[in-house]
Protein backbone atom coordinates (compact mmCIF):
# COMPACT_ATOMS: atom_id res chain seq x y z
CA UNK A 1 0.00 0.00 0.00
CA UNK A 2 2.92 2.32 0.98
CA UNK A 3 3.82 2.12 -3.15
CA UNK A 4 0.04 2.53 -3.55
CA UNK A 5 -0.13 5.93 -2.02
CA UNK A 6 3.30 7.49 -3.23
CA UNK A 7 1.86 6.81 -7.05
CA UNK A 8 -1.35 8.70 -6.08
CA UNK A 9 0.61 11.83 -4.45
CA UNK A 10 2.83 11.81 -7.55
CA UNK A 11 -0.16 11.34 -9.99
CA UNK A 12 -1.67 14.32 -8.55
CA UNK A 13 1.22 16.55 -8.60
CA UNK A 14 1.86 15.38 -12.35
CA UNK A 15 -1.72 16.51 -12.94
CA UNK A 16 -1.71 19.66 -10.77
CA UNK A 17 1.54 21.26 -12.42
CA UNK A 18 0.21 19.98 -15.90
CA UNK A 19 -3.23 21.63 -15.18
CA UNK A 20 -3.90 24.59 -17.75
CA UNK A 21 -6.97 25.99 -15.86
CA UNK A 22 -8.21 26.54 -12.27
CA UNK A 23 -11.61 24.43 -13.31
CA UNK A 24 -9.20 21.66 -14.00
CA UNK A 25 -7.70 22.00 -10.50
CA UNK A 26 -11.33 22.24 -8.34
CA UNK A 27 -11.89 18.76 -10.43
CA UNK A 28 -8.70 17.42 -9.19
CA UNK A 29 -9.29 18.63 -6.19
CA UNK A 30 -12.84 16.63 -6.15
CA UNK A 31 -10.95 13.18 -7.49
CA UNK A 32 -7.88 13.24 -4.91
CA UNK A 33 -9.54 15.27 -1.71
CA UNK A 34 -13.28 15.08 -2.30
CA UNK A 35 -15.40 12.97 0.08
CA UNK A 36 -15.24 10.08 -1.87
CA UNK A 37 -11.81 11.24 -3.32
CA UNK A 38 -8.85 8.74 -3.87
CA UNK A 39 -7.34 9.90 -0.52
CA UNK A 40 -10.18 9.67 1.47
CA UNK A 41 -10.92 6.27 0.21
CA UNK A 42 -6.82 5.23 1.24
CA UNK A 43 -7.88 6.27 4.35
CA UNK A 44 -10.68 4.13 4.49
CA UNK A 45 -8.24 1.15 4.13
CA UNK A 46 -6.30 1.71 7.10
CA UNK A 47 -8.01 -0.61 9.05
CA UNK A 48 -7.47 -3.46 7.06
CA UNK A 49 -3.94 -2.94 7.79
CA UNK A 50 -1.96 -4.80 10.07
CA UNK A 51 -2.11 -2.40 13.40
CA UNK A 52 1.86 -2.21 13.32
CA UNK A 53 1.59 -0.70 9.72
CA UNK A 54 -1.53 1.49 10.41
CA UNK A 55 0.43 4.56 12.62
CA UNK A 56 3.11 5.19 9.33
CA UNK A 57 0.94 4.38 6.62
CA UNK A 58 -1.61 6.64 8.35
CA UNK A 59 0.59 9.82 8.87
CA UNK A 60 2.03 8.76 4.75
CA UNK A 61 -1.10 9.54 3.51
CA UNK A 62 -1.90 12.54 5.79
CA UNK A 63 1.17 13.72 4.07
CA UNK A 64 0.23 13.40 0.64
CA UNK A 65 -3.17 15.11 1.77
CA UNK A 66 -1.49 18.20 2.88
CA UNK A 67 1.15 18.54 -0.47
CA UNK A 68 -1.41 17.51 -2.72
CA UNK A 69 -3.76 20.49 -1.01
CA UNK A 70 -0.97 22.75 -0.91
CA UNK A 71 -0.17 22.25 -4.50
CA UNK A 72 -3.85 22.59 -5.44
CA UNK A 73 -3.50 26.00 -3.48
CA UNK A 74 -0.15 26.61 -5.11
CA UNK A 75 -1.05 26.81 -8.35
CA UNK A 76 -4.96 28.93 -7.74
CA UNK A 77 -2.71 31.31 -6.63
CA UNK A 78 -0.38 31.36 -9.40
CA UNK A 79 -4.19 31.46 -11.91
CA UNK A 80 -5.40 34.52 -9.50
CA UNK A 81 -2.38 36.46 -9.06
CA UNK A 82 -2.26 36.68 -12.82
CA UNK A 83 -5.33 38.05 -12.97
CA UNK A 84 -5.28 40.30 -10.58
CA UNK A 85 -1.91 41.33 -11.69
CA UNK A 86 -3.08 41.76 -15.35
CA UNK A 87 -6.02 44.00 -14.46
CA UNK A 88 -3.47 46.19 -11.57
CA UNK A 89 -0.68 46.74 -14.33
CA UNK A 90 -3.21 47.17 -17.16
CA UNK A 91 -3.64 50.99 -16.45
CA UNK A 92 -5.41 52.94 -19.48
CA UNK A 93 -4.21 56.50 -18.15
CA UNK A 94 -0.57 55.15 -18.03
CA UNK A 95 0.67 57.65 -21.05
CA UNK A 96 2.56 55.24 -23.21
CA UNK A 97 6.17 54.74 -24.18
CA UNK A 98 6.88 57.12 -27.21
CA UNK A 99 8.63 55.33 -29.96
CA UNK A 100 12.30 57.11 -31.21
CA UNK A 101 11.29 58.46 -34.50
CA UNK A 102 13.81 59.26 -37.06
CA UNK A 103 14.25 62.95 -38.97
CA UNK A 104 14.75 63.70 -42.57
CA UNK A 105 18.22 64.84 -43.01
CA UNK A 106 18.35 68.83 -43.55
CA UNK A 107 20.54 67.86 -46.72
CA UNK A 108 17.37 65.50 -48.01
CA UNK A 109 14.74 68.29 -46.99
CA UNK A 110 16.58 70.52 -48.97
CA UNK A 111 17.16 68.61 -51.89
CA UNK A 112 13.30 67.77 -51.82
CA UNK A 113 12.82 71.18 -52.48
CA UNK A 114 14.98 71.80 -55.05
CA UNK A 115 13.67 69.14 -56.94
CA UNK A 116 10.14 69.88 -56.53
CA UNK A 117 10.98 73.72 -58.09
CA UNK A 118 12.81 72.08 -60.74
CA UNK A 119 9.62 69.32 -61.18
CA UNK A 120 7.35 72.56 -61.49
CA UNK A 121 9.62 74.15 -64.35
CA UNK A 122 9.34 70.89 -66.51
CA UNK A 123 12.45 69.79 -65.29
CA UNK A 124 13.11 65.96 -65.63
CA UNK A 125 15.13 64.13 -62.79
CA UNK A 126 18.16 61.93 -63.52
CA UNK A 127 20.83 59.78 -61.77
CA UNK A 128 24.27 58.54 -62.45
CA UNK A 129 27.28 57.12 -61.65
CA UNK A 130 29.52 58.32 -58.58
CA UNK A 131 32.47 56.32 -60.19
CA UNK A 132 33.04 58.15 -63.92
CA UNK A 133 35.07 57.94 -66.77
CA UNK A 134 37.48 60.50 -67.73
CA UNK A 135 35.65 60.98 -70.59
CA UNK A 136 32.34 62.40 -69.45
CA UNK A 137 34.36 64.35 -66.39
CA UNK A 138 36.47 66.22 -68.13
CA UNK A 139 36.97 65.20 -72.29
CA UNK A 140 33.55 65.61 -73.54
CA UNK A 141 32.87 68.72 -71.35
CA UNK A 142 35.73 70.77 -73.37
CA UNK A 143 38.51 69.99 -70.87
CA UNK A 144 41.23 68.13 -73.18
CA UNK A 145 43.76 66.20 -71.48
CA UNK A 146 46.40 68.07 -69.31
CA UNK A 147 44.03 71.47 -69.74
CA UNK A 148 44.80 73.51 -66.47
CA UNK A 149 41.66 73.99 -66.21
CA UNK A 150 41.55 69.95 -64.65
CA UNK A 151 43.51 71.62 -61.84
CA UNK A 152 40.63 73.59 -60.16
CA UNK A 153 38.69 70.09 -59.71
CA UNK A 154 41.31 68.77 -57.15
CA UNK A 155 40.40 65.00 -58.90
CA UNK A 156 41.17 62.06 -56.23
CA UNK A 157 42.24 58.98 -58.08
CA UNK A 158 42.02 55.06 -57.99
CA UNK A 159 45.02 52.98 -57.24
CA UNK A 160 44.34 51.10 -60.55
CA UNK A 161 47.86 48.30 -59.55
CA UNK A 162 46.23 44.85 -60.56
CA UNK A 163 43.69 45.82 -62.20
CA UNK A 164 42.38 46.32 -66.31
CA UNK A 165 41.89 50.06 -65.94
CA UNK A 166 44.28 52.43 -66.88
CA UNK A 167 45.53 55.03 -64.26
CA UNK A 168 43.01 57.95 -64.44
CA UNK A 169 40.79 56.45 -66.95
CA UNK A 170 37.95 55.84 -64.07
CA UNK A 171 37.10 58.32 -61.32
CA UNK A 172 35.36 59.58 -58.63
CA UNK A 173 32.86 62.21 -60.32
CA UNK A 174 34.44 65.83 -59.40
CA UNK A 175 31.10 66.97 -60.26
CA UNK A 176 27.43 66.38 -61.45
CA UNK A 177 28.01 67.88 -64.64
CA UNK A 178 29.54 64.94 -65.54
CA UNK A 179 25.95 63.83 -66.35
CA UNK A 180 25.61 66.03 -69.43
CA UNK A 181 27.33 63.97 -71.84
CA UNK A 182 25.63 60.92 -70.31
CA UNK A 183 22.53 62.58 -71.19
CA UNK A 184 22.73 65.15 -74.11
CA UNK A 185 24.49 61.97 -76.20
CA UNK A 186 21.16 60.02 -75.82
CA UNK A 187 18.25 62.41 -75.96
CA UNK A 188 17.01 64.14 -78.57
CA UNK A 189 16.59 67.79 -77.78
CA UNK A 190 14.46 69.93 -76.17
CA UNK A 191 15.13 68.62 -73.09
CA UNK A 192 15.36 69.89 -69.32
CA UNK A 193 17.07 67.57 -66.67
CA UNK A 194 18.36 67.96 -63.34
CA UNK A 195 20.66 65.46 -61.69
CA UNK A 196 21.41 65.32 -58.10
CA UNK A 197 24.06 63.60 -56.64
CA UNK A 198 27.27 62.94 -54.68
CA UNK A 199 30.93 64.35 -55.92
CA UNK A 200 34.28 63.96 -54.71
CA UNK A 201 37.30 66.13 -54.40
CA UNK A 202 40.83 65.75 -52.91
CA UNK A 203 40.66 68.84 -50.36
CA UNK A 204 41.59 69.70 -47.26
CA UNK A 205 38.89 68.90 -44.48
CA UNK A 206 37.30 72.29 -42.73
CA UNK A 207 34.63 74.30 -42.30
CA UNK A 208 33.46 74.52 -45.73
CA UNK A 209 35.37 72.06 -47.67
CA UNK A 210 34.69 68.19 -47.47
CA UNK A 211 36.17 65.26 -49.89
CA UNK A 212 32.60 64.60 -50.94
CA UNK A 213 29.50 66.82 -50.97
CA UNK A 214 26.55 67.13 -53.10
CA UNK A 215 25.67 68.92 -56.51
CA UNK A 216 22.31 69.30 -58.52
CA UNK A 217 23.38 70.12 -61.96
CA UNK A 218 20.51 71.02 -64.34
CA UNK A 219 20.27 71.80 -68.19
CA UNK A 220 18.59 72.80 -70.90
CA UNK A 221 18.42 72.55 -74.69
CA UNK A 222 16.23 74.29 -76.86
CA UNK A 223 16.09 75.80 -80.37
CA UNK A 224 16.01 79.40 -78.91
CA UNK A 225 17.55 79.78 -75.32
CA UNK A 226 18.79 82.82 -74.22
CA UNK A 227 21.75 83.96 -71.82
CA UNK A 228 18.32 85.79 -69.67
CA UNK A 229 16.81 82.61 -69.77
CA UNK A 230 19.44 80.84 -67.57
CA UNK A 231 19.49 84.53 -65.59
CA UNK A 232 15.56 84.47 -65.24
CA UNK A 233 15.48 80.66 -64.04
CA UNK A 234 18.47 81.14 -61.34
CA UNK A 235 16.20 83.98 -60.10
CA UNK A 236 13.09 82.31 -60.23
CA UNK A 237 14.98 78.90 -57.70
CA UNK A 238 16.98 81.03 -55.64
CA UNK A 239 14.10 83.10 -54.74
CA UNK A 240 11.58 80.04 -54.44
CA UNK A 241 14.42 78.72 -52.13
CA UNK A 242 16.00 80.94 -49.89
CA UNK A 243 12.54 83.31 -50.10
CA UNK A 244 11.98 86.12 -52.03
CA UNK A 245 13.87 88.96 -50.17
CA UNK A 246 17.34 87.70 -50.95
CA UNK A 247 19.52 89.55 -52.87
CA UNK A 248 21.30 87.81 -55.95
CA UNK A 249 24.54 88.96 -57.74
CA UNK A 250 26.11 87.66 -61.05
CA UNK A 251 29.64 88.29 -61.85
CA UNK A 252 31.44 86.70 -64.94
CA UNK A 253 33.30 83.30 -64.58
CA UNK A 254 35.30 80.36 -66.47
CA UNK A 255 34.75 76.88 -66.85
CA UNK A 256 35.32 75.17 -70.22
CA UNK A 257 31.67 73.74 -71.28
CA UNK A 258 30.14 77.12 -70.74
CA UNK A 259 30.56 80.47 -72.62
CA UNK A 260 29.99 82.75 -70.88
CA UNK A 261 30.20 81.20 -67.55
CA UNK A 262 28.59 83.18 -64.75
CA UNK A 263 29.06 82.90 -60.89
CA UNK A 264 25.78 83.46 -58.79
CA UNK A 265 26.22 84.91 -55.17
CA UNK A 266 23.25 85.39 -52.81
CA UNK A 267 23.39 87.71 -49.70
CA UNK A 268 24.24 86.00 -46.69
CA UNK A 269 20.81 84.42 -44.88
CA UNK A 270 22.71 85.06 -41.75
CA UNK A 271 23.07 88.63 -41.52
CA UNK A 272 21.63 89.61 -44.61
CA UNK A 273 24.55 90.91 -46.64
CA UNK A 274 25.75 92.71 -43.49
CA UNK A 275 28.93 90.87 -43.41
CA UNK A 276 29.41 87.85 -40.54
CA UNK A 277 31.05 85.28 -39.28
CA UNK A 278 28.85 82.93 -40.97
CA UNK A 279 29.45 84.88 -44.76
CA UNK A 280 33.67 85.32 -43.68
CA UNK A 281 32.52 89.03 -43.50
CA UNK A 282 31.74 89.63 -47.18
CA UNK A 283 27.99 89.60 -47.16
CA UNK A 284 27.48 87.35 -49.87
CA UNK A 285 27.98 82.92 -51.01
CA UNK A 286 28.32 81.47 -53.74
CA UNK A 287 25.61 78.86 -54.73
CA UNK A 288 25.09 78.44 -58.42
CA UNK A 289 27.74 78.72 -60.88
CA UNK A 290 26.34 78.34 -64.43
CA UNK A 291 26.66 79.10 -68.06
CA UNK A 292 25.50 79.18 -71.84
CA UNK A 293 26.31 75.28 -72.59
CA UNK A 294 29.28 75.70 -75.10
CA UNK A 295 29.05 74.45 -78.51
CA UNK A 296 31.62 72.15 -78.13
CA UNK A 297 30.03 70.05 -75.94
CA UNK A 298 26.77 69.90 -78.16
CA UNK A 299 28.87 69.04 -80.90
CA UNK A 300 30.52 66.54 -78.90
CA UNK A 301 27.58 64.92 -77.81
CA UNK A 302 25.51 64.98 -81.88
CA UNK A 303 23.81 67.81 -81.03
CA UNK A 304 23.79 70.68 -84.33
CA UNK A 305 25.33 73.62 -82.71
CA UNK A 306 23.95 75.79 -84.90
CA UNK A 307 20.48 74.34 -84.44
CA UNK A 308 20.12 74.14 -80.61
CA UNK A 309 21.44 76.38 -77.76
CA UNK A 310 21.51 75.46 -74.04
CA UNK A 311 22.02 77.02 -70.74
CA UNK A 312 23.56 74.35 -67.45
CA UNK A 313 24.07 75.45 -63.88
CA UNK A 314 25.01 73.43 -60.89
CA UNK A 315 23.65 74.21 -57.05
CA UNK A 316 26.15 73.34 -54.35
CA UNK A 317 23.80 71.49 -52.23
CA UNK A 318 25.93 71.32 -49.23
CA UNK A 319 26.60 74.89 -49.61
CA UNK A 320 23.17 75.80 -50.02
CA UNK A 321 21.54 73.68 -46.66
CA UNK A 322 24.23 75.12 -45.26
CA UNK A 323 23.24 78.17 -46.17
CA UNK A 324 19.26 77.49 -45.54
CA UNK A 325 20.00 76.62 -42.28
CA UNK A 326 22.49 78.79 -41.14
CA UNK A 327 25.02 75.82 -40.47
CA UNK A 328 28.33 77.46 -40.20
CA UNK A 329 30.35 73.94 -40.48
CA UNK A 330 29.56 71.65 -43.04
CA UNK A 331 30.82 68.51 -40.81
CA UNK A 332 27.55 68.99 -39.56
CA UNK A 333 25.94 67.79 -42.32
CA UNK A 334 28.28 64.44 -41.91
CA UNK A 335 27.42 63.88 -38.21
CA UNK A 336 24.23 61.48 -37.68
CA UNK A 337 23.25 62.28 -34.00
CA UNK A 338 19.76 62.64 -34.40
CA UNK A 339 19.76 65.90 -31.36
CA UNK A 340 21.28 67.25 -34.35
CA UNK A 341 19.22 66.59 -37.18
CA UNK A 342 16.01 67.08 -35.04
CA UNK A 343 17.03 70.63 -35.08
CA UNK A 344 16.08 70.91 -38.65
N1 LIG B 1 30.76 71.60 -62.56
C1 LIG B 1 31.24 72.85 -62.00
C2 LIG B 1 32.05 72.54 -60.75
O1 LIG B 1 31.66 71.70 -60.00
C3 LIG B 1 30.11 73.78 -61.66
C4 LIG B 1 29.38 74.28 -62.85
C5 LIG B 1 29.75 75.48 -63.39
C6 LIG B 1 28.32 73.56 -63.42
C7 LIG B 1 29.07 76.00 -64.49
C8 LIG B 1 27.66 74.06 -64.52
C9 LIG B 1 28.03 75.27 -65.03
O2 LIG B 1 26.66 73.40 -65.11
O3 LIG B 1 27.39 75.76 -66.12
O4 LIG B 1 33.03 73.15 -60.54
Amino acid sequence: MREEIINTKNTALAQIMDAVAEEELERLRIEYLGRNGKINNLLSRIKELDPSERKNLGSLINESKKTIEDAIKQRINEFTSKSISGSEWFDLSIPGILPRIGNLHAQTKVLTKILDIFSFLGYRIADGPEIEKDYYNFEILNFPKDHPARDAQQTMFFDTTGTKNKPGELIPRTHTSAMQGRIMEKTKPPFRVVVPGRCFRYEQVDASHGVDFWQVEGFAVDEDIRFTDLLGTIDFVLRELFGQGVKIRFATTFFPFVEPGVDTYISCTACNGKGCGFCKRSGWSEVMPAGMIHPNVLNACKIDSEKWRGFAFAIGLSRAVCLKYQIDDIRILYNPDIRILKQY
